[in-house]
């Protein structure tokens, strides 16, 4: 049995290729063979390609030489296995690379959780070597899980921007910017910071196309076309909240609004047209946000379960107004997932939409 995997150029985004390799006869004691059915595609797995190297997400999934697999979340369902504790059939979410199999060397395992032990693995944060067991989950079957696999990592983002900020009284901001509003990680951070009163003006900001999109979610309280920002009123002191990544625009938010500039957090690249060095800019200094570095510090002082609970709390409020602006888009087969993939690096995907894909047919 073959598996096929979709891997792209590590340089060269724009060159992507399908190879096949031959799947064991036998598995090696432990290992579990993991079919993956469907996952989520966003402009957030673009981001890991172009970081792979920095951030180490080529380093999950080996592909040959100067190309890589893009780590996406999903679905897979055991096919076979030899580890004593995994049955096969079962149901895991998880992080999974772009292809039809993955093997899992499991270990940690636990009722709800099983761990990918592979050496590759092992130099990455932990929380990408876990796979949720959801058999039988309802939260993590049909439409629900769809809504888990695109939204639930990029909400967790947001959840921790949105806490960052209020934890800081958003560093005497009146308003908080976001670009590139029409994304989901921006969504879910103007739904926290609307829905729970901050007390601050939240600005979408996107381009033309998708404008009207944010608009019509009303959980910003102005939408301004990057074209149009040098006209928001320079008198009151704002916070930036960067999912573009785009370095001209932030040098024009930055010198429009000079010392009242209080805080500039880089989160994303969606435009990826950062400069490869940037001048000093007026204001705060522009710096990545580190969720990993703000999850250990509530963790801390929230206690065991402390995050969960409250992130749990804030997906129960947010995931049933997905239903209402986001369409399921589903793709499956080797030529459909190519096609998501240009759209995607070309920035053509309207922002209603979410894609399921598989490599199967
Ligand atoms: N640092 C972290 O921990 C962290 C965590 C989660 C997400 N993020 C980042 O947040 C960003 C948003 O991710 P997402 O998955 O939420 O995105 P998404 O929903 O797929 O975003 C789609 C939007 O991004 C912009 N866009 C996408 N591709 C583009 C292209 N090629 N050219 C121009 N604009 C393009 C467009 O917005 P506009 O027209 O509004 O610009 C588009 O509507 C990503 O860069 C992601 O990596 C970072």
């Amino acid at each position: 049995m073959f598996a096929t995997d979709f891997i792209v150029a590590k340089h060269d985004l724009q060159q992507c290729r399908l190879v096949e390799s031959q799947l064991p006869d036998t598995l090696p004691s432990d290992a579990v063979l993991v079919k993956v059915d469907r996952f989520a595609f966003t402009a957030n797995n673009i981001t890991y390609a172009t970081l792979g190297d920095e951030m180490k997400y080529w380093q999950l999934f080996p592909a040959p030489k100067d190309f890589g697999n893009i780590p996406v979340w999903g679905f897979g369902e055991v096919t076979a296995s030899k580890h004593p504790d995994v049955a096969e059939g079962e149901r895991l979410f998880g992080y999974f690379p772009m292809a039809t199999h993955l093997l899992i060397e499991a270990g940690g395992v636990s009722k709800r959780v099983l761990r990918d032990m592979a050496a590759h693995r092992q130099g990455v944060s932990p929380v990408y070597n876990a796979y949720a067991r959801v058999s039988g989950d309802p939260a993590f079957a049909g439409r629900a899980g769809d809504y888990e696999a695109l939204l639930r990592p990029l909400f967790m983002l947001s959840f921790l921007v949105d806490d960052f900020l209020a934890e800081n009284d958003f560093f005497g901001a009146r308003a908080v910017m976001l670009s590139s509003a029409s994304s989901k990680a921006a969504i879910g951070l103007a739904h926290l910071l609307n829905g729970l009163r901050r007390n601050v003006r939240v600005i979408g900001l996107t381009s033309a196309r998708n404008a009207a999109f944010v608009a019509s979610l009303g959980c910003c309280d102005e939408v301004v076309t990057y074209d149009r920002v040098t006209s928001l009123p320079s008198d009151q002191p704002v916070a930036f909240v960067d999912m573009a990544g785009d370095s001209g625009l932030r040098a024009r938010l930055h010198h429009h609004f000079g010392a009242r500039m209080k805080y500039s957090a880089q989160i994303g690249l969606t435009h990826r047209d950062t400069a490869a060095s940037e001048t000093a800019l007026p204001g705060a200094t522009p710096k990545w946000f580190f969720a990993p570095d703000q999850i250990r510090k509530r963790a801390k002082e929230w206690g065991p379960g402390g995050v969960d609970a409250r992130f749990a709390a804030a997906w129960t409020d947010f995931a049933p107004t997905l239903g209402g602006w986001l369409r399921i888009v589903e793709s499956r087969g080797p030529e459909a997932v190519r096609q998501v993939y240009h759209d995607m690096l070309r920035g053509r995907i309207p922002p209603d939409q979410g894609h399921m894909l598989s490599l199967g047919g």
